[in-house]
Order: structure tokens, then sequence, then C-alpha cells
């Protein structure tokens, strides 16, 4: 759980003063999965799983780095950060600062304590969070405050460059810009996107199959390769094809039979996954809670089929779903290959839908998964 108080203190022990204090959340992804790095479009929620970092100047040159979560610290000059992240927690909040001094920001030396509670691996974008709440304090200590559209893409390129991760900007943008109570359909090209109110009698139910995921691993980067594949073969044929969002399901019936069988389905699930979740944004404006469920039906059996980016735990915590009163709509959420399902579940059966999904997932698999309630939440902000 997150702990303002208890975090103000202990690093006011620790580094000797007073922090400000700054959360960004984790979130869930209702609909729109790899479509983020196609240029396409995704709908995630900002959710109250967060992290939290606490900062104070400091005036030895150093950057100090304490984590709650690892009981660990790192200390490096300023001036000497390590050139990338090493595979180590404090590659997200040192990544951060590099891209940030490099954009130019005047971040200082500091002291810095996080702490959060977003599952790790489980597809709830923990690196994003961290990324995105020590991009706040350290902003907060260079007296910067660009707009938040920019703090995404910095936080994104962190991840790409020094942490090595190849992901799109969905988690960084949901993160600044998430609204309490809605989810937002983002345009990830032009970076325009609406809020969609969810209304206070859906229940979010995000359902950890307690198998973990690492984007940092093979299979994400494999999935763009196979994407960037499929898209310079429609680009040789209609040069306006700048990303995979600007292709239609008539442009794959034309020039599919060119590419690998592979290539052909990665390609499919992006551009029918594009068309399902503009169609989930107007369902759930529209209060169509059927269609949106049957979309986000759909788009779990793309991601699956034609991605090949489930696994038999998710499947299994999909079709558990699917026999239970009250659900309007699951899905595997997140980058894949394990993690969470998120089920939008009628509230007034969700305490029940909670209990009966834990015992169905644990018949079938043997395993004992933590089933959440959460609630869109609110954007990163100071506390
Ligand atoms: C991860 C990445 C995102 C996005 C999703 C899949 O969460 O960080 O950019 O690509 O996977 O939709």
């Amino acid at each position: 759980m997150l702990d303002v108080n208890g975090i103000t203190k202990k690093h006011a022990e620790r580094f000797g003063a007073e922090p400000a204090v700054f959360l960004a959340p984790g979130r869930v992804n209702l609909i729109g999965e790899h479509t983020d790095y196609a240029g396409g479009f995704v709908m995630p929620a900002a959710i109250d799983f967060g992290t939290l970092a606490a900062i104070t100047p400091r005036s030895d040159g150093r950057v100090v780095i304490w984590s709650e979560n690892f009981n660990e610290q790192v200390s490096h000059q300023l001036e000497g950060l390590p050139k990338n992240g090493g595979g180590h927690w404090s590659g997200y909040p040192l990544g951060v600062v590099k891209i940030l001094r490099e954009a130019g920001f005047a971040v200082p030396p500091f002291s810095l304590t996080v702490q959060g509670d977003v599952p790790l691996g489980a597809g709830l974008s923990s690196s994003a969070s961290i990324e995105v709440a020590t991009a706040l304090a350290a902003l907060s200590l260079a007296g910067a405050n660009p707009e938040r559209e920019a703090i995404a893409k910095l936080c994104q390129r962190a991840e790409n460059v020094y942490v090595g991760a190849s992901c799109g900007i969905m988690d960084q943008f949901i993160a600044c810009r998430g609204a309490e109570n809605h989810a937002l359909l983002l345009d990830c090209r032009s970076l325009e996107y609406r809020l969609a109110p969810i209304p206070v009698n859906i229940s979010l139910v995000i359902a950890n199959t307690m198998v973990k995921h690492a984007i940092a691993g093979g299979e994400y980067g494999i999935r763009r390769g196979e994407v960037e594949e499929g898209t310079e073969i429609l680009r040789s044929h209609r040069p306006e094809i700048k990303l995979l969002r600007d292709a239609t399901t008539k442009d794959l019936e034309r020039w599919g039979a060119e590419m690998p069988d592979n290539v052909l389905r990665r390609c499919r699930h992006i551009i029918t996954e594009n068309l399902r979740t503009v169609a989930a944004a107007d369902a759930l404006a529209a209060g169509n809670l059927k269609r949106l469920g049957d979309l986000m039906a759909a788009a779990h059996a793309s991601y699956r089929d034609d991605f090949e980016a489930s696994c038999e735990e998710a499947d299994a915590m999909v079709e558990a779903a699917q026999q239970l009163p009250g659900l309007i709509g699951a899905r595997l959420t997140g980058g894949g290959f394990g993690g969470c399902t998120v089920n939008l579940v009628h509230a007034e059966l969700a305490e029940d839908f909670v209990a009966r999904l834990h015992d169905t997932y644990r018949a079938t698999t043997g395993i004992d998964a933590e089933i959440y309630r959460c609630h869109a939440s609110a954007a990163a902000h100071a506390v």
C-alpha cells in the first residue's frame, strides 16, 4: 500500500530533510494492445496502484536513490551516471534523470526515495509509474513544468534508450493524462485523446494470472519486429503507409499473401484492434455494454490467435470470467505472455464475481490468483 506519511518520514530520517512527494499511477488497458508503437489507438485507465517519489536536493553532486521495495540504495555522481540501466531497478529513475538533462532540464543533484505498490511484471506498468513519478520529482527541483505530453515522451525515451525496452507511448501517457473514473482513448500518433467516463455501476476487476512477463525480454521485441516487417511490405505498395496504423483490412487482403503467415496474422491483429478500440470507446460513451463486452472478447481472441501473445493461464482466466454472472467483458491486458486480465463487471455482482473467478481459476490451473478491485484514478500529481 502507498503510504505518503510513511515515505515522507523515512526520507526525512534517511536524508535529513523534508521531501516533496509525487505520485504516478499504474494503468490497466481496456482495449488496444500492441497498437501504440504502430501509431494506432489504445484505451487505458490509470489505476489506484502507483509509485511514490519523495525528493530533496543535495549539495555533494550526487544522485542517491533508495528503493523501499528493494531495500536498496544506489548512489552516483550526477555527472557520471551509468551508460544504461543494466537490468537493475534503478535504471528506470536514472534513465529519466539522464534523458531530462539531455533535453535541457537543469535537474540538480538529489536524494530520492521510491515506493510502489504496482505488482511487478503483472502488465500494470510499474515501470511507467516509477518513470513518471521520478520525472515529476526531478522536474520540480529543476523548477520546470513542461506539458504532460512532453513528460510522457521523455519517460518513454528513457525506457527505450536507457532501460532498453522498446515500449510504445501508452503507459507513460496514461500515467501523465489519466483522469479519475475515466478511460482514455488515445491516438498514439497525434497524441490527441478523449476521456470516456466509466459509469459508477461498472467495476474494474483486475485478475493476476501470477505468470510474470517482462517486456525487456524477447517476445515483445519479436512482435514489434514482425509488425515492422509487415508494415514494410505494405509500404512497398502504398508508400503513404508510414505506420501500420495507416493500413486497412483491404491492404492486407491485397498484399498479405506476400507476408510469412505469422507476420500476416500480427498485422491483422493490429489493423482490426485499431477498429475495435475506437468502436469500444464509442460503445462505452453510448452505454452499449453488450457491444463493449463483445469487442473485448474479440480483442482477446485476436491477441491469442493472431498475435499469439496470450498464454494458457490468461486464456483460462478469461474463459472462467466469461462463464460468470455480472461480466461485461474480459481480456488479457498489457504487453502479453502473462500478467493480468481486465474484467468489466456490473458493480452489484462484483464481489461474488471476484470470489468465483478466484475459485474457478484455482480449480483449472492450481494457481492462487490475486484479484484486485480497482478504480480509474487521476494522473500523476504532487501529494
Ligand atoms: C507494454 C508497453 C506498451 C504497449 C503494451 C501493449 O505495456 O509498454 O507501450 O505496447 O505493452 O499494448
